[in-house]
């Protein structure tokens, strides 16, 4: 990304998260009544906007484009399904890992947290759970502004600690933070890898796998090998919505890829789910039409 500005597709899934609570049907799959306040008045153009101009350039035609404009395509229902699902992911496997009775973790480290909230949910948890918000500081910086501008606190059990993934490891930003390396944690890496190379989400992964036993990270990953033309468009589109942002898209691994990748990295894999196992879990028998694209893919891994 942009080294001087702040993250724009973080504001996109942001305001994905906002569009889940007033789009879709119950039951809501992850409850963020902050999202919306996060983005501020015109949130949902953030969601729409990038996301019409690059259907306007695939379709090439100002006409056929016209219906996109304005409005919440189905494709931004699929992302929507699967930003939601991933941080319902994310929170979830973080929760039994707490409750856990070996190696319980009370450290959180939220890899690329962009406007993730989970910080600002878990006040009731400040007891029990120290949280790292890690991500690039320019998106740091304006999440900080836009919380002081809305009058919120931020939370006592919660630290932000700025990491430019491609230029320096997440040891060394660890280093500088509270965080305790002798004690397990759990990590989530969210919408990210996909922007990285591959040598930087190695590097980040063997950081992980040093950690103590009962450590364990949830992140998501790309594929590119699609069937269906409908997901092979929906990704170029993203790729060149994104791309106009100044994020491009540099990673994909299809299931196999990301097993080799985690056990390069020492960490073991605990579960890869492709987009059946994730909608079966999280969005059966919902009557909205909350569906996830084909090529996203969830992964747990371990250190043991
Ligand atoms: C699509 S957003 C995802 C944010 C959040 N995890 C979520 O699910 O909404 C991508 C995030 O990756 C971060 N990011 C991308 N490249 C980065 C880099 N080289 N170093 C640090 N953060 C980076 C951006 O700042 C942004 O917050």
């Amino acid at each position: 990304m942009r080294p001087s500005q702040r993250s724009r597709t973080a504001e996109g899934t942001a305001a994905l998260r906002a569009a889940h609570l007033l789009l879709d049907d119950e039951p809501v799959v992850l409850d963020d009544g902050y999202a919306a306040d996060l983005l501020g008045a015109g949130w949902a153009q953030a969601a729409v906007e990038p996301w019409a101009r690059a259907r306007r350039r695939l379709a090439k035609s100002a006409a056929a484009a016209a219906p996109w404009a304005g409005r919440f395509p189905t494709g931004t229902r699929r992302l929507r399904a699967q930003v939601v699902v991933r941080s319902r992911y994310a929170e979830d496997r973080l929760g039994e890992a707490m409750e856990r009775d070996e190696a319980p973790v009370a450290q959180y480290v939220i890899l690329a947290a962009g406007l993730d909230t989970y910080a600002l949910r878990s006040r009731h948890l400040e007891e029990r759970l120290k949280v790292f918000e890690l991500d690039h500081p320019e998106t740091q910086s304006a999440k900080r502004q836009r919380l002081t501008v809305l009058g919120i606190d931020w939370p006592p059990h919660a630290e932000l600690v700025p990491i430019d993934f491609e230029r320096q490891t997440l040891r060394e930003a660890l280093a500088d933070s509270h965080h305790d390396a002798s004690r397990p944690t759990f990590f989530s890496w969210l919408g990210c890898t996909y922007y990285l190379t591959r040598k930087a989400i190695l590097d980040t992964l063997r950081v992980v796998a040093a950690q103590p036993a009962g450590s364990q990270i949830a992140f998501d990953f790309w594929s590119r090998s699609l069937p269906r033309r409908a997901d092979r468009l929906l990704l170029r589109s993203l790729r060149l919505s994104v791309a106009g942002v100044g994020e491009q898209m540099l990673s994909f691994f299809d299931r196999r890829e990301a097993t080799e990748l985690i056990r390069q990295a020492g960490l073991e894999v605990d579960e890869i789910l492709d987009t059946r196992e994730a909608q079966r879990r999280y969005l059966a028998g919902r009557r909205d039409g909350l569906v996830m694209p084909d090529f996203s893919y969830l992964a747990l891994a371990a250190v043991r």
